[in-house]
């Protein structure tokens, strides 16, 4: 093969790894296996090894994040990166649209965009030439940290658009504005796999990818399953769509993963009516959302309307109640159930979590009080999600001042002082008074029905 050929060779292979990268993390439609893909990326790694000046930075080895960083450096962001004003209730949302009606008359013919608000970190996600060249966080909106190895590294981020062979038009600069986030279902393995590890759990979703896109070694970054969601052009060179829902439409043909959940809508009724589905369907989904934005869809009209400070006042954030707090544990109590099984709860200083006060938490077993390392008098987390029982997710190790205590299993059962025990191989303790009739200990837990 002669070197054009060679290198023409290593170009499609890697447009190629990075299509199927895209149907993977992007799309979530895979078209070859874990294992086809694995050839391709040795095949491309081996013409790397030989060929070591023809890798660029949108090769998918460059994923991997190899090259750490002591310190961030600053990045001022090439227009301000904005934040959003808060409405608490659908009354408040019809207030905001007849504030714009007298701003601009147009108003009141306006179509509306709602996206979920996704609960992770702001990303400014730079392009040249189709290249990605540099990733920051938002900082302060006007200055950000430049975080683009750690960016690297996150899968549903298009290292070159459009994906794939498309012909999308690109202009030569264009900045996208998007979430990372890591997913619940992948934060629960990656508790899962740390736990096993003997490590101590992440807390929540949103501070663990805060955490991991702070990483000054990008190797760890690549090992958290960080996504993002696209959902914003912030500027470029370039024409870009007139409305908000065109540019979605078009973030999603350049390769960037957007809401499948986001909706037009033609009126302020239709925003209304929509906001009452998100009521459930927050419950509903694999990532976690504070809220709903909704977002004037022209985007002209938008800009005609300015700011009030740093937010724009086009676009309005619906915040749904609150459901994780921090509160006092005052106490453990224990509780003995049907079966003799004993479950430790949490006595809290009551705190209210979306509009109810909670005074109790379930603290699961004791293996999760140690796992968590979990002590009396700690700060605490504590979650209060759709109809689930509220529970603490785990304590706030930074507000510790010594005098928290441990807790200790109690080796009598609270309710009858029989005999406690933790058969086995099994994770629940038992009074066993009330465990086994068969043991005819002779003794009644009291708590039995
Ligand atoms: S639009 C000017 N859309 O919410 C436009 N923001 O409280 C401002 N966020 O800092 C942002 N999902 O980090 C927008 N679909 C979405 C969003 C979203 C989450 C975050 C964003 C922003 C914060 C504002």
């Amino acid at each position: 093969m002669s070197e054009e050929d060679l290198v023409e060779n290593y170009e499609k292979l890697k447009n190629e790894i990075n299509f199927h990268n895209y149907r993977y993390h992007v799309l979530d439609k895979p078209i070859i296996s874990d294992a086809q893909f694995d050839k391709l990326l040795l095949e491309l790694r081996d013409i790397e090894a030989i060929h070591p000046e023809w890798i660029t930075s949108d090769s998918p080895t460059q994923r991997a994040g190899t090259i750490p960083s002591s310190k961030f450096e600053k990045v001022e962001h090439p227009v301000p990166v904005l934040s959003l004003a808060n409405a608490f209730s659908t009354d408040d949302l019809v207030a905001w649209r007849d504030r714009l009606i007298k701003i601009n008359p147009d108003v009141a013919r306006a179509q509306y965009v709602v996206e979920p608000k996704f609960d992770g970190l702001t990303v400014v996600l730079h392009y040249q030439n189709g290249l990605f060249v540099k990733g920051a966080t938002r900082g302060n909106g006007v200055v950000g940290e430049d975080i683009t190895n750690n960016i690297r590294t996150i899968r549903s981020i298009p290292l070159k658009i459009p994906v794939g062979d498309r012909k999308t038009f690109v202009p030569d600069y264009l900045v996208v504005r998007g979430e990372v986030l890591i997913s619940l279902s992948d934060f629960e393995m990656l508790n899962k796999k740390i736990i096993e590890n003997g490590d101590k759990a992440y807390l929540n979703p949103r501070n663990t990818a805060a955490g991991s896109l702070r990483q000054l070694d990008p190797t760890i970054t690549a090992k958290r399953p960080l996504r993002l969601y696209a959902y914003n052009i912030l500027t470029s060179s370039g024409n870009i769509p007139e409305t908000q829902w065109e540019v979605l439409e078009y973030l999603k043909l350049l390769g960037f993963s957007v809401s499948e959940y986001s909706a037009l809508c033609k009126n302020m009724e239709e925003v209304l009516e929509i906001s009452e589905v998100w009521q459930t369907r927050r419950d509903q989904l694999d990532f976690e959302v504070d809220g709903i934005v909704i977002k004037i869809n022209d985007l002209e009209l938008d800009k005609s309307l300015g700011f009030v400070g740093k937010d724009p006042r086009g676009s309005i954030a619906l915040k749904f109640p609150a459901r994780e707090e921090v509160t006092d544990l005052l106490d453990i109590g224990v509780n003995v159930g049907r079966t003799g099984v004993l479950t430790p709860y949490a006595i809290l200083e009551p705190v209210e979590i979306g509009g109810v006060i909670v005074r109790q938490a379930t603290l699961h077993n004791f293996d999760y009080i140690y796992e968590k390392d979990i002590r009396i008098g700690d700060k605490v987390f504590i979650k209060r999600a759709g109809d689930v029982i509220p529970y603490v997710i785990g304590p706030v190790v930074d507000a510790r001042d010594g005098s928290e205590v441990p807790f200790t299993i109690p080796d009598t059962c609270p309710a009858c002082g029989g005999p406690v025990e933790q058969p086995i191989g099994e994770v629940a303790w038992y009074c066993m008074n009330a465990r086994s009739e068969e043991r005819r200990v002779g003794k009644e837990c009291r708590s039995r029905w």
